[in-house]
């Protein structure tokens, strides 16, 4: 078997990625607005210990120091998102320079450091003034993210390559909208399901918006997880089923097939409705890619007390977990990028988000922090990566998620899932050993083209062979 690195294509992305409200801080500063997580998180009882971004990585000041220790890594691709009330702190109208000037900023330095930006609209932070008027639950939400993408394309397109709709549209309605853990905290069914449609609505107005302004690529990024019975019974696998059109294939079946999946009409009970034929439409734009989030798998059983999939996960044997209490399951990650490809066809794919919270040891001295199992989670799904690519999966670049320690939102500072160790009271980074681990695989597989290279004839000048 060829060694992983070999693998990889030679103009593979190899990077780390961020979002906003997780790392910025300042979230004031230069004239922004407020935000829905700013909101949320100033809400005593909603984030844990009462932790906010106010401070967060600080990386709104530092930002020159982690570009210079993206380069320090080898990294050749940089995935962050932008805050939506930084740039129009109404929501919509208005610009304000110093907050688009930080992005342009940021992206420059990217630039002159070989690093490729991938930027995200929207990574789940939303100004407060557009959760007052009822944020995705409002039909014109679309309209307002399809200016904010006009906004963001016509300044940055001629140096931003691939562009994001939206972070794990699946996240904003379960979390925010359904279990109400995650900004903006509401519990209801029915607003989860009407949040649904106006996020793929936004989606398909923002493609278009793109389209109009933009000449590069533009994608979704979804978080997936290869759903699993627990056992044969009929029961377990209709749950199953219904897991899967549920968490896996609620966004990806209108974005990419212009449809909804059966299924969640069962799943959500009398709180669905079926989407208008022109939501659909809209929502099916062609894109260039698709990023996928990969974290863990989930054994699913029947439960007739649990909503809205009647299905609830149990280990089914003994494995690890991390300290989000989620299964290290590798080859799920190869089953997602080859589940994705044969259901939608051969769509380039970004794993755009991988990794994992472990308990890291505090750092003492020199020696940084030893994070083993942090190490071998990246080693693990890198070769389950470079098994998708050997099965023929079309997969163009991974993010490790996440460059830096940040605010693990509800969680607050208490999950690291950083590569790098971010002491949060001083502000100083640290690269763990998985962040030098990375470095010297991205290392080996850059040399390992090279030889490939200097074995063939393209290494060779045109015209100067015998
Ligand atoms: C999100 C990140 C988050 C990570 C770990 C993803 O769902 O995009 O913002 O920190 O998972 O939970």
């Amino acid at each position: 078997m060829p060694n992983a690195q070999s693998t990889f294509p030679p103009d593979f992305l190899w990077g780390a990625a961020t979002s906003a409200y997780q790392v910025e801080g300042s979230p004031l500063a230069d004239g922004a607005g407020v935000s829905n997580w700013h909101r949320f998180a100033h809400t005593p009882g909603r984030v844990r210990d009462g932790d906010t971004g106010d401070m967060a990585c600080d990386h709104y000041r530092r930002m020159p120091e982690d570009v210079a220790l993206m380069q320090s890594l080898g990294l050749n691709a940089y995935r962050f998102s932008v805050a939506w009330s930084r740039v129009l702190p109404e929501g919509k109208g208005r610009i304000n320079a110093a907050g688009l000037g930080f992005y342009e900023r940021l992206v420059d330095r990217l630039l002159a450091a070989g690093i490729q930006p991938m930027l995200t609209l929207h990574h789940w932070d939303l100004p407060a003034v557009l959760d007052d008027r009822g944020g995705w639950l409002n039909p014109d939400s679309a309209h307002w993210f399809a200016e904010f993408t006009a906004t963001m394309v016509r300044r940055l397109d001629d140096r931003v390559k691939l562009w994001t709709t939206f972070n794990e549209p699946w996240v904003i309605t379960d979390g925010g909208f359904l279990h109400g853990t995650l900004a903006p905290g509401h519990r209801s069914a029915f607003e989860a399901a009407i949040a649904a449609r106006h996020l793929m609505r936004a989606h398909g107005l923002a493609v278009q918006a793109y389209r109009a302004n933009g000449a590069h690529q533009i994608g979704l990024v979804v978080n997936l997880e290869p759903k699993v019975a627990a056992s044969d019974a009929p029961a377990d696998l209709a749950a199953r089923a219904r897991a899967e059109a549920y968490m896996n294939r609620q966004y990806l079946d209108p974005a990419l097939l212009g449809q909804c999946p059966p299924e969640l009409r069962e799943v959500f009970g009398e709180a669905w409705v079926d989407w208008p034929e022109a939501d659909l439409a809209l929502a099916r734009q062609p894109i260039d890619y698709l990023g996928i989030n990969y974290y863990t798998h989930q054994v699913t059983q029947h439960d007739a007390t649990a909503w809205p999939v009647r299905a609830s996960g149990r280990p089914q044997r003994q494995s690890s977990h991390t300290e989000t209490g989620w299964e290290v399951f590798p080859q799920g990650l190869t089953e997602t990028l080859c589940w994705v490809r044969d259901r939608y066809g051969d769509i380039p794919q970004y794993v755009t988000e991988n990794g994992a919270a472990f308990y890291d040891p505090p750092v003492a001295g020199p020696d940084g922090v030893h994070d083993p199992l942090r190490v071998d989670y990246l080693r693990s799904h890198l070769e389950a990566v470079a098994e998708a690519i050997r099965r023929g999966v079309d997969v163009r670049g991974y993010m490790a998620w996440s460059l830096l320690d940040n605010l693990e939102w509800a969680h607050g500072f208490s999950k690291r899932f950083g590569i790098t160790h971010v002491d949060f009271a001083t502000g100083h980074r640290t690269p763990k050993d998985s962040a030098r681990w990375y470095a010297e695989f991205i290392a080996q597989h850059r040399a390992s083209q090279g030889a490939q290279r200097g074995c063939g004839s393209s290494a060779t000048p045109r015209g100067t062979s015998g």
